[in-house]
């Protein structure tokens, strides 16, 4: 049996890059799942607190995010739904694992690699890049790994950007299990799940990834978008002055994001879609591109806005699911004790 684990930041309304790379997998696999799978899916608020949040919006980003769970299809009966703060559980084998990783190791990761980079363009001192970030966005992967780990699971469904991620979780699982040996090994070393989709792109910046934190909000699709919005930032996508439409990633990212999203939302393979389009101009395709989109969000965008208002229903899910995932990660917590030596 599998058991599959993924995790979302609770910062704001997830963008289509969130939707079609990791969120619609999760529904996927839930629908696939064999009855002995087990599927565990966590919003992960102390991720988020590595960078500065405002304490109310992430208050309400927070329930926001387990209303986008549910709406987009996610069973709290099947499947574990909770907050990763309501088990302590995470930060317990994070900080175990922290005494594992090394601090070059971390120090070669690209995310951290890129904010740093951010801070550079600030500051010219190289000494005072690393004292503008805080430890806790050095250590974000560690917690990562310390979530997929907690409950041993084997797969894990994420976007590409989170390729580097794994990794190191793998890296972590395989040194816990060769330094503590006992009879068996303790961990799986857990396999990525990716989709067709795996790297949405920005539809203002062609060579970024589709992301919630980029200043201009027409570069991302939300959820909640209406579908003038959809319509008006599609028409607005950055892609060539090349006639006609071919599918090309590496020359034409601008035009292959499109066609991959419209892909994403039919099922098609986007160098098919090209074919269709060949003839035709952008304005042809970003016109059922938007059309696309609004088809695939229109139903998780209703479901949402019905049970956003439904608050109790959200705080009883969240305490069942805070229960459940306690309960289950609390074997591991208990042998990774036993096995360093502090139980
Ligand atoms: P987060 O919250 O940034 O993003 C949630 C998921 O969305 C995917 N994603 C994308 N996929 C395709 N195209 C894009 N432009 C795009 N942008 C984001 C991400 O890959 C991710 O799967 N570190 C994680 C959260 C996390 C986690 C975990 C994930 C914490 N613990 C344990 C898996 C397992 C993150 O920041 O995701």
């Amino acid at each position: 049996p599998r058991t599959v684990f993924s995790g979302i930041q609770p910062t704001g309304i997830p963008h289509l890059g969130n939707y079609l790379g990791a969120l619609s997998n999760w529904v996927q696999l839930q629908s696939k799942a064999e009855p002995d799978d087990e599927l565990i899916f966590s919003i992960v608020g102390y991720h988020a607190l590595t960078l500065p949040q405002d304490p109310k919006a992430l208050r309400s980003s927070r329930t926001d995010m387990l209303a986008v769970l549910l709406a987009i299809g996610l069973d709290p009966q099947r499947s574990i739904i909770f907050h990763q703060d309501e088990n302590p559980h995470h930060t317990e084998l994070a900080w175990i694992l922290n005494c594992l990783c090394s601090v070059g190791r971390l120090r070669r990761m690209t995310t951290w690699k890129s904010r740093l980079a951010t801070s550079r363009n600030v500051n010219e001192e190289s000494e005072v890049d690393e004292s503008l970030l805080n430890a806790g966005l050095f250590t974000y992967p560690v917690l990562q790994a310390a979530d997929i780990l907690l409950y041993k699971a084997t797969h894990v469904p994420v976007g590409e950007d989170q390729k580097q991620h794994l990794e190191l979780c793998r890296d972590l699982a395989d040194i816990f299990n060769r330094t503590f040996k006992a009879r068996n090994p303790l961990f799986p070393l857990p396999e990525h799940i990716f989709t067709p989709s795996k790297r949405i792109l920005s539809l203002k910046d062609p060579s970024s990834k589709m992301s919630k934190s980029a200043p201009d909000a027409q570069s991302r699709i939300l959820m909640t978008d209406t579908a003038t919005q959809i319509k008006s930032k599609i028409k607005s996508a950055v892609t060539d002055s090349v006639p006609g439409i071919t599918y090309d990633p590496i020359s034409r990212p601008g035009t292959a994001n499109l066609l991959d999203m419209f892909g994403a939302c039919t099922n098609e393979n986007p160098a098919d879609i090209a074919k269709r389009y060949e003839g035709k101009g952008h304005g042809a395709l970003k016109v059922d591109v938007a059309d696309a989109v609004e088809e695939l969000l229109k139903g998780p965008r209703a479901e949402l806005e019905r049970i956003r208002q439904e608050k109790g229903y959200l705080l009883n899910i969240a305490e069942d699911g805070a229960s459940r995932a306690r309960e289950r990660s609390e074997a591991t917590m208990r042998e990774v004790k036993i096995r360093v030596g502090l139980a």
